[in-house]
């Protein structure tokens, strides 16, 4: 069963490398003997630079994986605002959610909410569901909500779009590697490796947190939780 699974791994890695890199071949053998005329090189040059973008984005994303499925990646936990990081990661995304005409409810408390976590981990997760939410919500109309709701001492980090959800056949397999429903096969914007959310998946079981994935055809709700934490000891307020 393992053996099957190394195998298939490897027949994966080599077909989703493969295709970005004939594609960029193409292009550039076109452009050198001449298919592609003078004047049209520059569009295709931005199309090979997007390509291999895309392939260190998965060959980044593979390594990762491999890192925390070896053991070797150890969490660098620190206490921090979750609130402050979903705003942080936010702004990273506004080009692309403006260039979309999209919405953003960011429903946090105004009050840090601490959890004892890995910030870039957990920062690499937020980027992983934002980057899907904005991926496949409408084109008009788009609107992405982020909420952060403390209960029992956890925290629920949800992250929700109105995009046209996730079959209830695929939902079972989002978190499997390299694993793309139909439907984003054919997205515009949705030439995706499948690795994001089994990061997300691996990161957030590696806090010991949960994390589920609600979908009908009015959109799509991520929901992970961490353990609440003490604010850290240093950050006492002043006094007035
Ligand atoms: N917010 C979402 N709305 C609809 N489908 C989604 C959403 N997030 C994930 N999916 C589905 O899950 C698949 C896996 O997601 P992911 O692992 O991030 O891979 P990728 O984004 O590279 O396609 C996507 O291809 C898509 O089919
Ligand atoms: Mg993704």
């Amino acid at each position: 069963e393992l053996e099957k699974m190394r195998r298939d791994f490897v027949a994966n890695v080599s077909h989703e490398l493969r295709s970005p890199l004939s594609s960029i071949r193409g292009f550039l053998e076109a452009m050198e003997d001449g298919t592609i005329p003078t004047d049209e090189h520059e569009k295709y040059i931005e199309i090979v630079l997007d390509e291999t973008r895309r392939m260190s984005g998965m060959v980044n994303d593979l390594l990762d994986i491999a890192r925390i499925e070896s053991g070797q990646y150890k969490l660098n936990l620190s206490v921090f605002d979750i609130n402050d990081l979903i705003g942080r990661v936010l702004i990273t995304f506004e080009a692309r959610i403006t260039a979309k005409h999209a919405d953003v409810d960011a429903q946090l408390d105004y009050e840090p909410v601490f959890v004892e976590a890995d910030r870039d981990r957990i920062g690499q997760v937020l980027h992983n569901l934002i980057d899907n939410a904005i991926k496949f919500m409408p084109e008009n109309y788009g609107l992405l909500t982020i909420k952060s709701v403390v209960s029992k001492h956890k925290v629920y980090v949800s992250v929700c779009d109105n995009g046209p959800g996730i079959p209830k056949e695929d939902i079972a397999h989002i978190f499997d590697r390299f694993y793309k429903a139909e439907k984003a096969h054919t997205y515009k914007n949705g030439s995706g490796t499948g690795l994001g959310l089994s990061i997300v998946k691996l990161v957030i079981d590696q806090h010991h947190g949960e994390i589920k994935a609600e979908s009908s055809e009015n959109g799509t709700v991520f929901t992970f939780s961490l353990k609440q934490a003490l604010p850290p000891p240093r950050r006492q307020p002043a006094a007035e």
